[in-house]
């Protein structure tokens, strides 16, 4: 089987404040953009480094909804790791049977949006995948996470192109910007309204 060509886009982490976790990220020196309202979502969202080929999205739940949801559940935390793909229909043709489950709402949303989702129970994120008509050459921004998963899960990455970037950890959760290796604790719940 032929690998597909796939690149990085975003990484999305749900947090309290958008606004207290990129001033903390600011002081990195990273560009920071102005937040947006998206109402239809419930949401408040700030890209940090937003013109690169991938970007951390900050996202902070505004009214009751999936996101507000899965805050209260599970609290602050990395929400989605965003990949981007040149054909949704071959895309899904090779992740069959690769134990990536597809969340039901991307009938919608591959129809509306070109947009798919894919989940797996353990792993600590969604999966979200974009059809463009061409991916970024760039280097990437967010290049490494480090999170607490079962290890077994990492036989599901190659597939979406993930290994080596999303990685099994039993220490501090952290995640590579640039050339920094940060905590994610201290992005998820900053320490600045002392
Ligand atoms: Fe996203």
């Amino acid at each position: 089987m032929s690998r597909l060509t796939i690149k990085p886009s975003h990484v999305a982490l749900l947090v309290r404040s958008v606004d207290l976790s990129a001033r903390y990220l600011e002081s990195f020196g990273f560009q920071i953009s102005p937040s947006e309202i998206w109402e239809g979502e419930g949401t408040k969202e700030i890209y940090v480094e937003r013109d690169r080929c991938n970007s951390l999205l900050l996202m902070e739940p505004t009214k009751p909804g999936a996101y507000q949801r899965a805050i209260e559940k599970r609290g602050p935390g990395l929400h989605h790791i965003a990949i981007d793909i040149l054909n949704m229909d071959e895309f899904l043709h090779s992740i069959a049977g690769s134990g990536w489950l597809l969340h039901p709402s991307s009938i919608k949303t591959i129809a509306q949006s070109k947009t798919a989702y894919l989940a797996r129970p353990g792993f600590p994120a969604l999966i979200e995948v974009q059809e463009r008509d061409k991916l970024s050459e760039q280097e990437p921004f967010v290049s490494r996470i480090e999170i607490s998963f079962e290890k077994d899960l990492v036989r599901l990455l190659p597939i979406l192109g993930l290994e080596g970037f999303i990685v099994p950890s039993s220490q501090r959760s952290s995640i590579t910007l640039g050339s920094k290796v940060i905590s994610l604790d201290d992005i998820l719940t900053p320490k600045a309204s002392k």
